[in-house]
Protein backbone atom coordinates (compact mmCIF):
# COMPACT_ATOMS: atom_id res chain seq x y z
CA UNK A 1 0.00 0.00 0.00
CA UNK A 2 1.26 3.79 -0.96
CA UNK A 3 1.76 5.21 1.80
CA UNK A 4 -0.24 9.11 1.56
CA UNK A 5 1.73 12.42 2.28
CA UNK A 6 0.53 14.29 4.85
CA UNK A 7 -0.55 17.62 4.00
CA UNK A 8 -1.57 20.88 5.91
CA UNK A 9 -3.36 23.99 4.29
CA UNK A 10 -2.71 27.48 5.67
CA UNK A 11 -4.44 30.71 4.78
CA UNK A 12 -2.55 34.67 5.83
CA UNK A 13 -4.43 37.46 5.10
CA UNK A 14 -3.20 41.02 6.30
CA UNK A 15 -6.89 41.89 7.55
CA UNK A 16 -6.67 38.34 9.39
CA UNK A 17 -5.35 40.42 12.62
CA UNK A 18 -5.69 39.44 16.19
CA UNK A 19 -3.84 42.31 17.74
CA UNK A 20 -0.69 44.50 18.58
CA UNK A 21 1.81 41.89 20.15
CA UNK A 22 3.04 43.32 23.53
CA UNK A 23 6.63 42.80 23.24
CA UNK A 24 6.54 41.96 26.66
CA UNK A 25 5.57 38.39 25.64
CA UNK A 26 9.13 37.77 25.35
CA UNK A 27 9.58 38.31 29.00
CA UNK A 28 11.67 36.06 31.53
CA UNK A 29 12.07 35.79 35.09
CA UNK A 30 15.50 35.88 37.37
CA UNK A 31 14.79 34.18 40.89
CA UNK A 32 17.02 34.27 43.84
CA UNK A 33 17.37 30.55 43.40
CA UNK A 34 19.77 28.01 42.68
CA UNK A 35 22.55 28.95 40.40
CA UNK A 36 20.67 32.00 38.82
CA UNK A 37 21.71 34.98 40.62
CA UNK A 38 25.11 33.97 42.13
CA UNK A 39 27.25 31.70 39.58
CA UNK A 40 24.55 33.16 37.10
CA UNK A 41 24.48 36.52 36.26
CA UNK A 42 26.66 37.21 38.97
CA UNK A 43 30.30 35.67 39.75
CA UNK A 44 32.88 37.99 40.54
CA UNK A 45 35.93 36.80 39.82
CA UNK A 46 34.76 35.49 36.76
CA UNK A 47 37.37 36.42 33.79
CA UNK A 48 34.29 37.94 32.27
CA UNK A 49 32.73 39.81 35.28
CA UNK A 50 32.72 43.67 34.78
CA UNK A 51 33.34 45.65 37.63
CA UNK A 52 30.09 44.85 39.79
CA UNK A 53 30.84 41.37 39.27
CA UNK A 54 28.20 40.33 36.66
CA UNK A 55 29.60 38.10 33.99
CA UNK A 56 29.90 39.43 30.41
CA UNK A 57 29.61 36.45 28.55
CA UNK A 58 26.02 36.08 30.20
CA UNK A 59 25.04 39.79 29.23
CA UNK A 60 25.90 39.31 25.71
CA UNK A 61 23.40 36.29 25.43
CA UNK A 62 20.59 38.01 27.62
CA UNK A 63 20.89 40.87 24.80
CA UNK A 64 20.84 38.51 22.07
CA UNK A 65 17.86 37.18 23.06
CA UNK A 66 16.34 40.71 23.24
CA UNK A 67 14.53 40.13 26.92
CA UNK A 68 12.08 43.42 27.29
CA UNK A 69 11.06 42.46 30.73
CA UNK A 70 12.44 40.88 33.91
CA UNK A 71 10.61 39.28 36.49
CA UNK A 72 12.64 39.64 40.48
CA UNK A 73 13.35 38.95 42.74
CA UNK A 74 10.93 35.41 43.11
CA UNK A 75 9.26 33.33 42.98
CA UNK A 76 8.59 31.31 45.80
CA UNK A 77 11.50 32.99 47.37
CA UNK A 78 9.56 36.51 47.54
CA UNK A 79 6.93 35.50 50.12
CA UNK A 80 9.53 35.63 52.98
CA UNK A 81 12.05 37.92 51.54
CA UNK A 82 12.45 41.32 53.47
CA UNK A 83 13.63 43.99 50.69
CA UNK A 84 15.60 45.90 53.28
CA UNK A 85 18.53 42.95 53.93
CA UNK A 86 19.43 43.34 49.95
CA UNK A 87 20.42 47.59 49.94
CA UNK A 88 23.27 49.74 51.41
CA UNK A 89 26.70 48.49 52.17
CA UNK A 90 27.29 44.94 50.93
CA UNK A 91 29.43 44.83 54.38
CA UNK A 92 26.39 44.89 56.55
CA UNK A 93 23.39 42.87 54.74
CA UNK A 94 22.78 39.66 56.74
CA UNK A 95 22.66 36.47 55.70
CA UNK A 96 19.14 34.54 55.98
CA UNK A 97 17.59 31.34 55.81
CA UNK A 98 15.71 31.06 52.69
CA UNK A 99 12.75 29.29 53.34
CA UNK A 100 11.38 28.73 50.05
CA UNK A 101 14.16 26.48 48.76
CA UNK A 102 16.16 25.98 51.82
CA UNK A 103 19.22 27.39 51.04
CA UNK A 104 21.11 30.48 52.67
CA UNK A 105 20.85 33.62 50.68
CA UNK A 106 24.08 35.99 51.12
CA UNK A 107 21.89 39.46 49.88
CA UNK A 108 25.28 40.67 48.25
CA UNK A 109 22.97 40.72 45.30
CA UNK A 110 19.46 43.03 46.01
CA UNK A 111 17.66 45.47 44.10
CA UNK A 112 19.95 47.88 43.00
CA UNK A 113 22.38 45.84 42.10
CA UNK A 114 20.07 44.01 39.99
CA UNK A 115 18.33 47.39 38.30
CA UNK A 116 21.94 47.59 37.82
CA UNK A 117 22.30 44.39 35.74
CA UNK A 118 18.67 45.01 33.77
CA UNK A 119 20.02 48.76 32.38
CA UNK A 120 23.00 46.39 31.21
CA UNK A 121 20.88 43.97 29.66
CA UNK A 122 18.23 47.14 28.18
CA UNK A 123 15.56 44.96 30.56
CA UNK A 124 12.46 46.43 32.36
CA UNK A 125 12.29 45.15 35.75
CA UNK A 126 8.69 43.29 36.98
CA UNK A 127 8.92 43.66 40.90
CA UNK A 128 7.15 41.22 43.27
CA UNK A 129 6.71 42.17 46.42
CA UNK A 130 6.16 39.59 49.47
CA UNK A 131 2.71 39.68 50.75
CA UNK A 132 3.72 35.94 52.17
CA UNK A 133 5.01 37.07 55.45
CA UNK A 134 4.87 41.23 54.81
CA UNK A 135 2.16 43.30 54.01
CA UNK A 136 1.08 46.70 52.88
CA UNK A 137 4.04 49.01 54.98
CA UNK A 138 6.66 46.87 53.73
CA UNK A 139 5.55 47.72 50.05
CA UNK A 140 4.90 51.24 50.43
CA UNK A 141 7.78 51.78 51.93
CA UNK A 142 9.50 49.28 48.98
CA UNK A 143 8.14 51.25 46.43
CA UNK A 144 8.90 54.79 48.25
CA UNK A 145 12.60 53.81 48.09
CA UNK A 146 12.49 52.50 44.78
CA UNK A 147 10.03 54.74 42.78
CA UNK A 148 9.90 58.31 44.72
CA UNK A 149 12.40 61.17 43.78
CA UNK A 150 13.75 62.10 46.98
CA UNK A 151 13.15 64.32 49.71
CA UNK A 152 11.19 61.49 52.15
CA UNK A 153 13.16 58.68 54.53
CA UNK A 154 13.16 55.77 52.18
CA UNK A 155 13.65 58.10 49.27
CA UNK A 156 16.71 59.63 50.48
CA UNK A 157 17.60 56.35 51.80
CA UNK A 158 18.09 54.79 48.06
CA UNK A 159 20.32 58.34 47.60
CA UNK A 160 22.53 57.78 50.25
CA UNK A 161 22.51 53.81 48.78
CA UNK A 162 24.43 55.66 45.65
CA UNK A 163 21.12 55.81 43.55
CA UNK A 164 19.96 59.58 43.12
CA UNK A 165 17.66 59.00 39.87
CA UNK A 166 14.67 56.51 41.08
CA UNK A 167 14.30 53.50 39.53
CA UNK A 168 11.19 53.95 37.92
CA UNK A 169 9.69 50.52 38.05
CA UNK A 170 6.29 50.45 36.79
CA UNK A 171 5.20 46.78 37.03
CA UNK A 172 5.00 45.37 40.30
CA UNK A 173 3.26 42.02 41.00
CA UNK A 174 1.40 41.48 44.55
CA UNK A 175 2.79 38.27 45.67
CA UNK A 176 3.81 35.06 44.22
CA UNK A 177 1.69 31.91 43.82
CA UNK A 178 -0.43 32.61 46.87
CA UNK A 179 -3.09 29.40 46.42
CA UNK A 180 -0.48 26.86 46.42
CA UNK A 181 -0.28 25.15 49.57
CA UNK A 182 4.01 25.17 49.68
CA UNK A 183 4.02 29.31 49.69
CA UNK A 184 4.67 30.93 52.89
CA UNK A 185 2.17 32.94 54.13
CA UNK A 186 -0.29 31.04 51.62
CA UNK A 187 -4.03 32.64 52.05
CA UNK A 188 -7.43 31.81 51.05
CA UNK A 189 -8.49 33.44 48.02
CA UNK A 190 -10.41 36.43 50.02
CA UNK A 191 -7.85 36.90 52.08
CA UNK A 192 -5.51 37.49 49.48
CA UNK A 193 -7.89 39.48 47.36
CA UNK A 194 -8.04 41.44 50.26
CA UNK A 195 -4.55 42.12 51.22
CA UNK A 196 -4.19 42.48 47.16
CA UNK A 197 -6.50 45.52 46.45
CA UNK A 198 -5.34 47.38 49.85
CA UNK A 199 -1.68 46.75 49.16
CA UNK A 200 -2.64 47.88 45.56
CA UNK A 201 -4.55 50.74 47.11
CA UNK A 202 -1.29 51.89 49.02
CA UNK A 203 1.39 51.21 46.03
CA UNK A 204 -0.58 53.47 43.60
CA UNK A 205 -1.46 56.18 46.43
CA UNK A 206 2.98 56.46 45.91
CA UNK A 207 3.07 56.09 42.13
CA UNK A 208 0.10 56.26 40.37
CA UNK A 209 1.96 55.28 37.03
CA UNK A 210 2.33 51.70 38.22
CA UNK A 211 0.36 49.03 36.68
CA UNK A 212 -0.03 45.93 38.63
CA UNK A 213 -0.57 42.14 38.72
CA UNK A 214 -2.75 39.42 40.77
CA UNK A 215 -1.82 36.52 41.77
CA UNK A 216 -4.00 33.79 39.76
CA UNK A 217 -3.46 29.87 39.73
CA UNK A 218 -0.06 28.29 40.08
CA UNK A 219 -1.34 26.54 37.77
CA UNK A 220 -4.58 24.96 35.93
CA UNK A 221 -4.64 21.54 37.43
CA UNK A 222 -5.15 23.56 41.31
CA UNK A 223 -8.54 22.36 43.19
CA UNK A 224 -9.18 26.04 43.40
CA UNK A 225 -8.67 27.25 39.70
CA UNK A 226 -10.74 28.79 38.78
CA UNK A 227 -12.54 30.06 41.80
CA UNK A 228 -9.78 31.75 43.03
CA UNK A 229 -9.63 34.29 39.73
CA UNK A 230 -13.16 34.90 40.53
CA UNK A 231 -12.92 35.66 44.26
CA UNK A 232 -9.71 37.43 44.06
CA UNK A 233 -10.77 39.25 41.36
CA UNK A 234 -14.24 40.16 43.03
CA UNK A 235 -11.71 41.96 45.50
CA UNK A 236 -8.86 43.29 42.61
CA UNK A 237 -10.60 44.27 40.17
CA UNK A 238 -10.32 47.62 40.52
CA UNK A 239 -7.23 48.18 41.39
CA UNK A 240 -4.82 45.90 39.26
CA UNK A 241 -4.55 45.33 35.58
CA UNK A 242 -3.35 41.85 34.77
CA UNK A 243 -3.71 38.85 36.37
CA UNK A 244 -1.08 36.09 36.38
CA UNK A 245 -0.95 32.45 34.99
CA UNK A 246 1.96 30.08 36.02
CA UNK A 247 2.10 26.67 33.96
CA UNK A 248 5.22 24.00 33.45
CA UNK A 249 5.11 20.75 31.03
CA UNK A 250 7.12 17.50 31.50
CA UNK A 251 7.38 14.51 29.55
CA UNK A 252 7.04 12.69 32.45
CA UNK A 253 5.56 9.35 30.75
CA UNK A 254 8.02 9.66 28.20
CA UNK A 255 5.37 9.72 25.18
CA UNK A 256 6.14 12.76 23.13
CA UNK A 257 2.88 12.63 21.05
CA UNK A 258 0.73 13.51 24.27
CA UNK A 259 3.99 15.57 25.54
CA UNK A 260 4.00 18.18 22.82
CA UNK A 261 -0.14 18.37 22.80
CA UNK A 262 0.45 20.10 26.00
CA UNK A 263 -0.43 23.45 24.11
CA UNK A 264 -3.94 22.71 23.90
CA UNK A 265 -3.90 22.77 27.57
CA UNK A 266 -2.39 25.76 27.99
CA UNK A 267 -4.67 26.89 24.86
CA UNK A 268 -7.65 25.98 27.62
CA UNK A 269 -5.98 27.80 30.68
CA UNK A 270 -5.50 31.02 28.88
CA UNK A 271 -9.41 31.30 27.63
CA UNK A 272 -10.96 29.81 31.43
CA UNK A 273 -8.97 32.97 32.97
CA UNK A 274 -10.14 35.24 29.77
CA UNK A 275 -13.51 34.26 30.40
CA UNK A 276 -13.66 34.36 34.86
CA UNK A 277 -11.67 37.98 34.02
CA UNK A 278 -15.04 38.78 31.81
CA UNK A 279 -17.21 36.81 33.79
CA UNK A 280 -16.31 39.67 36.77
CA UNK A 281 -16.27 42.76 34.58
CA UNK A 282 -19.89 41.50 33.85
CA UNK A 283 -20.51 40.85 37.41
CA UNK A 284 -19.21 44.51 38.30
CA UNK A 285 -20.91 46.30 35.35
CA UNK A 286 -16.91 47.54 34.52
CA UNK A 287 -15.99 49.25 31.46
CA UNK A 288 -12.11 47.98 32.72
CA UNK A 289 -10.49 44.91 30.82
CA UNK A 290 -8.46 42.81 33.04
CA UNK A 291 -5.29 41.31 30.68
CA UNK A 292 -3.32 38.35 31.42
CA UNK A 293 0.19 37.88 32.72
CA UNK A 294 1.43 34.90 31.93
CA UNK A 295 4.88 35.42 34.06
CA UNK A 296 6.52 31.51 34.89
CA UNK A 297 6.34 29.68 31.89
CA UNK A 298 8.31 26.72 30.58
CA UNK A 299 9.43 23.43 30.80
CA UNK A 300 10.22 21.58 34.16
CA UNK A 301 10.47 17.98 35.32
CA UNK A 302 14.01 16.62 34.37
CA UNK A 303 15.96 18.27 37.57
CA UNK A 304 12.92 16.89 39.94
CA UNK A 305 14.46 14.00 41.30
CA UNK A 306 18.06 15.41 41.71
CA UNK A 307 16.60 18.32 43.55
CA UNK A 308 15.75 16.31 46.59
CA UNK A 309 19.20 15.57 46.98
CA UNK A 310 20.33 19.40 47.91
CA UNK A 311 22.30 19.93 51.35
CA UNK A 312 20.02 22.39 52.95
CA UNK A 313 21.55 25.60 53.87
CA UNK A 314 24.41 25.90 51.45
CA UNK A 315 24.76 28.43 49.07
CA UNK A 316 23.27 28.81 45.65
CA UNK A 317 23.46 24.64 45.01
CA UNK A 318 23.01 24.31 41.71
CA UNK A 319 18.93 23.66 41.79
CA UNK A 320 16.19 22.95 38.60
CA UNK A 321 18.85 22.57 36.41
CA UNK A 322 16.84 21.03 33.87
CA UNK A 323 18.58 20.12 30.57
CA UNK A 324 16.56 20.43 27.81
CA UNK A 325 16.58 18.07 24.91
CA UNK A 326 14.85 18.55 20.88
CA UNK A 327 11.40 17.87 22.21
CA UNK A 328 11.24 19.99 25.06
CA UNK A 329 12.44 22.97 22.24
CA UNK A 330 9.27 22.29 20.33
CA UNK A 331 6.89 22.31 23.56
CA UNK A 332 8.83 26.07 23.67
CA UNK A 333 8.11 26.60 20.39
CA UNK A 334 4.49 26.19 20.36
CA UNK A 335 4.21 27.56 24.20
CA UNK A 336 4.95 31.01 22.24
CA UNK A 337 2.80 30.10 19.04
CA UNK A 338 0.12 29.98 21.80
CA UNK A 339 0.53 33.15 23.46
CA UNK A 340 0.72 34.97 20.23
CA UNK A 341 -2.69 33.29 19.13
CA UNK A 342 -3.90 35.27 22.46
CA UNK A 343 -2.20 38.61 22.04
CA UNK A 344 -4.91 40.18 21.83
CA UNK A 345 -5.31 39.22 26.30
CA UNK A 346 -1.49 37.89 27.18
CA UNK A 347 0.16 40.93 27.17
CA UNK A 348 2.99 40.06 29.44
CA UNK A 349 4.82 36.01 29.75
CA UNK A 350 8.27 35.67 31.59
CA UNK A 351 10.07 32.40 30.50
CA UNK A 352 10.65 30.91 33.57
CA UNK A 353 13.25 31.44 34.36
CA UNK A 354 16.65 32.88 32.68
CA UNK A 355 19.61 31.38 33.51
CA UNK A 356 20.81 28.06 35.03
CA UNK A 357 17.22 27.84 36.80
CA UNK A 358 14.86 25.92 34.43
CA UNK A 359 16.68 28.12 31.89
CA UNK A 360 17.72 28.55 28.35
CA UNK A 361 20.95 30.49 29.07
CA UNK A 362 23.41 27.87 31.10
CA UNK A 363 26.82 28.73 33.25
CA UNK A 364 29.92 26.38 33.98
CA UNK A 365 30.96 28.64 37.88
CA UNK A 366 34.26 29.70 36.79
CA UNK A 367 33.83 28.32 32.96
CA UNK A 368 31.88 28.93 29.86
CA UNK A 369 28.61 30.19 29.06
CA UNK A 370 25.84 27.82 26.55
CA UNK A 371 22.78 27.73 24.76
CA UNK A 372 20.15 24.98 25.73
CA UNK A 373 17.70 23.55 22.83
CA UNK A 374 14.86 25.54 24.06
CA UNK A 375 17.35 29.22 23.65
CA UNK A 376 16.66 28.97 19.89
CA UNK A 377 12.68 28.96 19.42
CA UNK A 378 12.90 31.73 22.19
CA UNK A 379 15.66 33.40 20.00
CA UNK A 380 13.74 33.59 16.81
CA UNK A 381 10.58 34.54 18.00
CA UNK A 382 11.34 37.32 20.19
CA UNK A 383 13.69 38.78 17.58
CA UNK A 384 11.52 38.33 14.79
CA UNK A 385 7.90 37.93 16.24
CA UNK A 386 7.65 41.52 16.72
CA UNK A 387 4.54 43.63 15.20
CA UNK A 388 0.76 42.46 14.50
CA UNK A 389 -0.43 38.49 15.18
CA UNK A 390 -2.33 37.52 12.45
CA UNK A 391 -4.71 34.70 12.69
CA UNK A 392 -3.73 31.92 10.47
CA UNK A 393 -6.34 29.59 8.92
CA UNK A 394 -5.56 26.10 8.77
CA UNK A 395 -6.38 22.86 7.70
CA UNK A 396 -3.89 19.90 8.91
CA UNK A 397 -4.44 16.36 9.57
CA UNK A 398 -4.84 15.62 13.05
CA UNK A 399 -4.29 12.78 15.72
CA UNK A 400 -5.41 11.73 19.14
CA UNK A 401 -3.14 10.87 22.34
CA UNK A 402 -3.54 10.01 25.84
CA UNK A 403 -4.78 13.37 27.31
CA UNK A 404 -6.48 15.04 23.97
CA UNK A 405 -8.13 14.49 21.22
CA UNK A 406 -8.00 16.21 17.33
CA UNK A 407 -4.34 17.34 18.18
CA UNK A 408 -3.32 19.02 14.53
CA UNK A 409 0.27 18.30 13.70
CA UNK A 410 0.83 21.61 12.41
CA UNK A 411 1.20 24.26 15.14
CA UNK A 412 1.45 27.57 13.97
CA UNK A 413 1.38 31.55 14.85
CA UNK A 414 2.05 34.20 12.09
CA UNK A 415 3.26 37.75 12.43
CA UNK A 416 3.16 40.53 10.36
CA UNK A 417 5.88 43.72 10.92
CA UNK A 418 4.29 46.37 9.17
CA UNK A 419 7.61 48.48 9.85
CA UNK A 420 9.97 45.89 8.43
CA UNK A 421 7.96 44.75 5.73
CA UNK A 422 8.27 41.18 6.98
CA UNK A 423 5.71 37.96 7.48
CA UNK A 424 6.96 35.55 9.53
CA UNK A 425 5.84 31.82 10.31
CA UNK A 426 6.16 29.91 13.16
CA UNK A 427 5.65 26.32 12.94
CA UNK A 428 6.30 22.85 14.66
CA UNK A 429 6.02 20.07 13.01
CA UNK A 430 4.14 17.77 16.22
CA UNK A 431 4.24 14.38 13.82
CA UNK A 432 6.84 11.07 15.13
CA UNK A 433 7.66 10.15 12.00
CA UNK A 434 6.18 11.89 9.02
CA UNK A 435 7.06 15.07 7.07
CA UNK A 436 4.08 17.59 6.34
CA UNK A 437 3.76 18.62 3.33
CA UNK A 438 2.57 22.30 3.22
CA UNK A 439 0.74 25.13 0.83
CA UNK A 440 0.38 28.79 2.47
CA UNK A 441 -1.65 31.05 0.67
CA UNK A 442 -0.39 34.15 1.40
CA UNK A 443 -2.52 36.53 -1.10
CA UNK A 444 -2.47 39.72 0.23
CA UNK A 445 1.61 38.84 0.90
CA UNK A 446 2.26 38.04 -2.65
CA UNK A 447 5.07 40.74 -3.49
CA UNK A 448 6.67 39.23 -0.42
CA UNK A 449 9.65 36.65 -0.95
CA UNK A 450 11.12 34.21 1.31
CA UNK A 451 14.61 35.68 2.92
CA UNK A 452 14.67 32.25 5.02
CA UNK A 453 13.45 29.51 6.63
CA UNK A 454 15.29 28.19 9.82
CA UNK A 455 14.54 24.59 11.34
CA UNK A 456 15.41 22.77 14.52
CA UNK A 457 15.46 19.48 14.45
CA UNK A 458 17.59 16.17 15.43
CA UNK A 459 17.00 12.31 14.55
CA UNK A 460 17.01 11.95 18.11
CA UNK A 461 14.27 13.64 19.98
CA UNK A 462 15.95 12.93 23.29
CA UNK A 463 19.17 14.80 21.37
CA UNK A 464 20.68 17.62 24.03
CA UNK A 465 23.19 20.26 24.36
CA UNK A 466 26.40 20.01 26.66
CA UNK A 467 28.96 22.38 27.50
CA UNK A 468 31.21 22.71 24.42
CA UNK A 469 28.50 20.06 22.75
CA UNK A 470 25.77 21.87 20.42
CA UNK A 471 23.82 18.78 19.24
CA UNK A 472 20.46 20.99 18.49
CA UNK A 473 21.16 23.64 16.57
CA UNK A 474 19.25 25.70 14.03
CA UNK A 475 19.77 25.76 10.14
CA UNK A 476 19.05 27.26 7.49
CA UNK A 477 18.27 24.69 4.94
CA UNK A 478 14.40 24.44 5.15
CA UNK A 479 12.57 23.14 2.26
CA UNK A 480 9.88 26.11 0.82
CA UNK A 481 9.57 28.04 -1.71
CA UNK A 482 7.14 30.72 -3.29
CA UNK A 483 4.63 30.30 -6.18
CA UNK A 484 2.86 32.98 -7.38
CA UNK A 485 0.68 33.74 -3.82
CA UNK A 486 1.55 30.51 -2.01
CA UNK A 487 4.79 29.28 -0.14
CA UNK A 488 5.13 25.33 -0.86
CA UNK A 489 7.27 23.08 1.14
CA UNK A 490 7.58 20.30 3.78
CA UNK A 491 8.23 20.71 7.74
CA UNK A 492 10.60 18.02 8.62
CA UNK A 493 9.21 15.18 11.37
CA UNK A 494 9.50 16.72 14.69
CA UNK A 495 10.80 20.17 13.72
CA UNK A 496 10.33 23.95 15.02
CA UNK A 497 10.43 26.13 12.14
CA UNK A 498 10.46 30.03 11.12
CA UNK A 499 9.95 30.99 7.93
CA UNK A 500 10.58 34.66 7.42
CA UNK A 501 9.54 36.67 4.53
CA UNK A 502 10.03 40.75 3.30
CA UNK A 503 8.48 42.82 0.71
CA UNK A 504 10.42 42.78 -2.55
CA UNK A 505 11.89 46.06 -3.16
O1 LIG B 1 10.19 29.01 38.75
C1 LIG B 1 10.32 28.11 39.81
C2 LIG B 1 9.18 28.21 40.81
O2 LIG B 1 7.99 27.80 40.20
C3 LIG B 1 8.85 29.60 41.31
O3 LIG B 1 9.63 29.97 42.39
C4 LIG B 1 7.42 29.47 41.73
O4 LIG B 1 6.71 30.67 41.62
C5 LIG B 1 6.88 28.37 40.84
O5 LIG B 1 6.21 27.40 41.56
Amino acid sequence: MVKETLKARVIIDKDYIISDIDKRVYGSFIEHLGRAVYGGIYEPGHESAEENGFRQDVIELVKELQVPIIRYPGGNMVSAYNWEDGVGPKENRPKRLELAWRVTETNEVGTNEFMDWANLVNADVMMAINLGTRGIDAARNFIEYCNHPGGTYWSELRKEHGYASPHQIKTWCLGNEMDGPWQIGHKTADEYGRIAAETAKALRLVDPSIELVSCGSSNAEMPTFPEWEATTLDHTYEHVDYISLHQYYGNRTNDTANYLASTLDMDNFIKTVVSTCDYIKAKKRSKKQINLSFDEWNVWFHSNEQDKQIEPWTVAPPQLEDIYTLEDALLVGSMLNTMLKHSDRVKIACMAQLVNVIAPIMTETGGAVWKQTIFYPYYYTSVYGRGKALNPIISSPKYDSEDYTDVPYLDTSVVYNEEKEELVVFAVNRHLEEKLQFDIDIRSFADFEIVEHIVLENEDVKAANRIGDEQVKPHSNGQSHKESDKIIGTFSKLSWNMIRLQKRQ
